[in-house]
């Protein structure tokens, strides 16, 4: 941050710090200082105190087989039971646990007793096809109670759920079955958005017709819309169907607390998408933590993540976290523009929501919609049940933080911007809306416990106020535990020999203010994009590209954008001549419609721009650095004189 930016700092108000589950800056640093003290004795005592185990564990980090650390490992649990069984053993049982709102706007509510039924019942389902204990299982459903129901389930016998984004491709589903070898797909005929129905079946079909799903015996089928669905005789079967004759309890599978919990696939910076695996134990144990010091969830709060299921926010703030609480959540199948774009604000009103997580993303295109049309602006709404705002997935710009925090948040709510990733299973440097003051685009200061720092190429710590790797010296409960069937690269990717294998490497670049220590996120360092709070890599999107039989090499990159945060520009050299023109629109529109069928219609460039050649420095490399100027229209400042034809830098320069 530079002398010369003003830094507007929020404090929270009275009430908040008086009542708040950490309350103070000193009860904060109080907590950080037992980490300190006793670093294995503050997350045991945690452990102990917020998750309930079926056998106590007695040893709590095991760092022998670094950086394959092992949490409360002699610790036996079941995660379904933390989220329902426990809540309904303490009075919670007629208390609403889901208020499902679809598309249309009809409104289904769920109590805790009803959950646990559901989620008995095809936990016996699952087990009567066969799926055992260590199993995957892929998970490929709108969002939905269902989808809450399955990963439960999962949860109950021990099965490993690996839940795929209904946005992605055939052939990205295809992937991930395969890689994670999963034994059974939980999916829906249909999926609906935006008042449309959206065929889902069909892409599971074709998903299998790749080859390479062998693994996967049985498909189970939710009838979401009733339209045309294809049923494979032998392997399909309807969830109702499944559902019949099923008992309404199912003993839980008591698991170690090292037993996968789940996998989520992720991009990296190479072309192919990483199985994140996450534990059962330390995983829950921060679900837990972040939704009561984060969150500050109490028992008469209305919870809502916008998130999808698809991604790690909706395992543990929707799947996971709110429900080991005990809390009542939205679960929103639609979108934030359907009907209008006041959808969001109308649902904090009806629902009477206390806290709300969105993303920048989002709030960036509503603030665009609310300053063209009252009707959907915040004020236009009673929003005053609202107490605690959330921002995650990407860096909140101070502009949107300030709408968010006057229009959404009345001037009244803190603002809890939670920098985390797939990997780390939870919130690593937010806000505590009772203790720390906010300063907007700061994710300010590290969860207490968690050991970010700030370091240079070498791993040695930088002061603060000057930029560098951001890193997390210490273990830490709910981190990744491995890339699923490739240890090697969860070593090379995340305990790199540059910091001698010590630190944890984020991925991401960060500098703390010079005063206050306080982080600020400045982005990816590694060949990832962020778009829309999605993360997409290069290099996937470059193999997409140039398995499209014109594209003979592709390189791509990101720019900022107002709206997405960043945005994909591919730069493509085809087979045959460079093309012009309407030729040029219209391959274009060609190689951006194929990305979206090879991966998923978020990968999609936005802009494409075709050359006779990429810029390369004489041993061939593809000067990144150069086409990332020429993608945000910058003049060429970089020294070119290593370029064999300079002129393509102006054919690249051109916009189609
Ligand atoms: C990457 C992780 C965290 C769950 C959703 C995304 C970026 C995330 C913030 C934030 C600045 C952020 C980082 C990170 N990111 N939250 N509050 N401020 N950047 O999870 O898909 O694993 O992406 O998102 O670049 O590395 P993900």
């Amino acid at each position: 941050m530079s002398e010369a930016t003003e830094v507007r700092v929020y404090q929270p108000s009275q009430d908040m710090v008086s009542n708040a589950a950490v309350s103070g800056m000193d009860a904060y640093k109080a907590l950080c200082a037992e980490a300190e003290r006793d670093y294995e004795g503050y997350w045991a005592r945690l452990a102990r105190e917020h998750v309930t185990w079926q056998t106590p564990f007695t040893r709590t980090l095991n760092e022998d087989n670094r950086p394959f650390f092992k949490w409360f490992e002699d610790g036996k649990l079941n995660v379904s039971y933390n989220c329902l069984d426990r809540n309904i053993e303490a009075g919670l049982g007629d208390k609403t646990a889901i208020i499902f709102e679809a598309d249309d706007g009809t409104v289904t509510r769920v109590s805790y007793s009803d959950l646990l039924v559901r989620v008995s019942r095809l936990a016996n389902a699952l087990r009567s096809k066969g799926v055992k204990k260590g199993d995957r299982v892929v998970i490929y459903l709108p969002m939905s109670i269902e989808g809450i129901v399955a990963m439960q389930a999962c949860a109950r016998i021990g099965a490993t759920h690996s839940v795929v984004f209904g946005g992605f491709s055939a052939q990205s589903l295809r992937d991930r079955i395969s890689d994670a070898g999963a034994v059974m797909l939980i999916t829906a005929d249909e999926q609906c958005r935006g008042g449309k129905n959206i065929p889902l079946k069909p892409i599971v079909d074709e998903a299998f017709g790749m080859g390479g799903c062998e693994s996967c015996k049985t498909v189970i089928v939710y009838k979401r819309t009733g339209g045309a669905c294809n049923m494979v005789a032998g392997r399909d079967v309807w969830l109702h169907e499944a559902l019949e004759g099923q008992a309404d309890t199912c003993e839980p599978e008591w698991v170690e607390a090292e037993h996968p919990l789940f996998l989520l696939y992720t991009s990296g910076s190479t072309g192919k998408p990483k199985g994140v695996q996450h534990s059962s134990g330390g995983y829950l144990l921060h679900a837990i933590l972040t939704m009561k010091w984060t969150f500050d969830i109490k028992p008469s709060d209305v919870f809502w993540c916008t998130a999808d299921i698809g991604w790690v926010t909706g395992h543990t703030y929707i799947t996971y976290g709110p429900l080991a609480c005990g809390s009542t959540e939205i679960v929103f199948e639609g979108v934030p523009t359907y009907p209008d774009a006041g959808r969001f604000w109308k649902m904090i009103q009806d629902h009477k929501v206390t806290v709300f997580y969105t993303a920048p993303t989002a709030i960036r295109s509503l603030i665009k919609a609310a300053d063209a049309n009252d009707a959907v602006h915040p004020k236009s709404y009673d929003l005053s049940s609202l107490r605690i705002l959330g921002s995650v997935g990407e860096p909140i710009n101070p502009a949107a933080w300030e709408w968010y925090y006057q229009n959404v948040g009345g001037s009244r709510c803190p603002i809890v911007d939670t920098f985390w990733q797939t990997e780390t299973g939870g919130h690593m440097i937010t806000p505590l809306p009772g203790a720390t003051p906010m300063v907007p685009g700061s994710c300010t200061l590290p969860f207490p416990g968690i050991q970010a720092a700030i370091v240079d190429e070498t791993g040695n710590d930088v002061p603060w106020g000057q930029g560098g790797i951001l890193v997390v010296k210490k273990p830490w409960p709910s981190m990744i535990r491995t890339i699923y069937g490739d240890p090697d690269r969860f070593v090379k990717s995340y305990y790199p020999a540059d910091f001698q294998g010590r630190y944890y490497l984020a991925g991401d670049g960060a500098i703390r203010d010079a005063k206050t220590g306080y982080f600020t996120i400045t982005g990816r360092i590694d060949d990832v994009l962020n778009v829309s709070g999605h993360r997409m890599g290069t290099m996937e999107i470059e193999s997409a590209l140039v398995a499209h039989p014109l594209v003979a090499e592709a390189a791509v990159v990101g720019r900022p954008d107002d709206l997405t945060g960043e945005a994909i520009c591919a730069f493509v050299v085809l087979k045959r001549s460079r093309p012009t023109g309407d030729e040029a629109k219209q391959i274009a529109n060609e190689l951006r419609n194929w990305v979206g069928k090879e991966i998923g219609p978020i990968a999609k460039p936005k802009d494409l721009r075709f050359g006779d050649n990429l810029p390369k420095t004489r041993s061939g490399k593809i000067m990144r650095r150069l086409l990332r100027s020429i993608a945000k229209g910058e003049q060429i400042t970089q020294d070119t004189s290593t370029l064999e034809n300079p002129a393509i830098l102006d054919q690249l320069a051109q916009t189609l």
